[in-house]
């Protein structure tokens, strides 16, 4: 009995201390882990400004950030006349008072975009002409607001047309109805003209399933034959525990950075869901065997991330902790998820520690 509690008193400091040691090798936060390697930021939404915690947890880990509505045309533009710059100023003054970049997310997007600026007025699909004016004034107000305030845009958001949706390249949005395939290198060109300093980015989903790969990279060439500006492609991240594999993720950095752009993964999320399952099953808590898959997941990804970091030169996680994720409520409404690095309380998860983990290996 004696034995078997000395043996403990002395175990237990031994172990304690080989922790300590290896987390001492351990950088204390995200940003820091990587400086070598690429940007790591996470979007902010409208409340952050008043949770401090979650300003304190962006300024320990993140270098960029994303507003993740406040800049998309509905909320900063919704009528005609009418712009609300108030939230983006606010992230932007955040930032700037803090040293972290912020990237422009999005100036041109089917979704969350009003239906006045595709109409003319009177129910009626408004006039090539008049829409591209509508860019034109859209991006040219925005960007020069926060000229030499915004590091780099999404110029262009997810107009390549899903394979599960068809063959054609592009997604049939009213910006192609109405304009027709030139509406992107528009955007593009519009996007220039009102900061040539700002890098441009062509940002979408699913960039790692080989058919949509195929298509990124003939959207791409085809930009940079008409002499486009662009310098880099986001791709979205929003994976699960199950897939995309590693494998496919390599061949899309690999086949993208080929074009001589840089690649930047934008959206990271990680779900704990198959993507459509209904079942709420983890409202109370996640076993800890789950939250080890996702830690697996994170941390084989930013292996990758830091294998390829000459051709990676940012990654974004979409939000900072499991409670504002939008994946409560998406695709399946108030089902509770917990995708991100932080737990509801804005306490690392093993994901986390596997992510620093990967920082640390070669
Ligand atoms: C897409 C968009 C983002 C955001 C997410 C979900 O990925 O690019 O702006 O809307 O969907 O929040």
């Amino acid at each position: 009995m004696y034995k078997s509690i000395k043996s403990k008193c002395l175990i237990m400091p031994a172990l304690l201390l080989c922790i300590l040691i290896s987390c001492a090798r351990w950088p204390s936060n995200l940003k820091t882990a990587f400086k070598n390697d690429f940007q790591i930021g996470a979007t902010l939404g409208y409340r952050f400004n008043a949770d401090s915690t979650l300003k304190e947890l962006t300024k320990t880990h993140f270098n960029v950030i994303t507003p993740e509505n406040q800049m998309k045309w509905g909320p900063i533009h919704p009528k005609e006349e009418d712009y609300n710059f108030a939230p983006m100023d606010t992230l932007v003054g955040f930032a700037l008072q803090n040293n972290i970049k912020v990237i422009g997310h999005t100036l041109t997007w089917h979704s969350q975009t009003p239906g006045w600026v595709f109409e003319d007025g009177e129910n009626n699909p408004a006039k090539r002409g008049v829409l591209l004016q509508r860019m034109q004034n859209h991006i040219s107000t925005v960007v020069s607001r926060y000229n030499g305030k915004i590091h780099g845009y999404d110029v262009v958001n997810e107009a390549i047309c899903d394979p599960k949706d068809g063959p054609e390249l592009l997604r049939n949005s009213k910006y192609l109805q109405i304009i027709g395939p030139d509406y992107i290198e528009k955007a593009f060109q519009f996007a220039r003209q009102a900061d040539p300093d700002a890098q441009l980015y062509y940002n979408d989903y699913n960039l790692a399933n080989p058919d949509k790969r195929a298509k990124a990279v003939e959207l791409i060439k085809s930009l940079q034959n008409k002499g486009v500006h662009i310098d880099a492609i986001g791709m979205q991240g929003h994976w699960n525990i199950y897939e995309p594999t590693v494998e496919q993720v390599e061949k899309s950095i690999l086949a993208y950075s080929a074009l001589g752009i840089d690649v930047m993964i934008t959206e990271m999320d990680i779900s704990l869901f198959r993507h459509k399952d209904e079942r709420d099953i983890y409202r109370e808590s996640v076993p800890d065997s789950i939250l080890q898959l996702q830690a697996r997941r994170y941390g084989e990804m930013f292996k990758l991330f830091k294998k390829h970091s000459d051709r990676i030169s940012r990654v974004t996680f979409w939000g900072t902790t499991d409670k504002y994720s939008w994946l409560n409520n998406w695709p399946v409404r108030d089902r509770v998820n917990h995708p991100l690095l932080f737990d509801r309380g804005a306490k690392p998860k093993p994901a986390y520690f596997a992510v620093l983990k990967a920082a640390t290996e070669q």
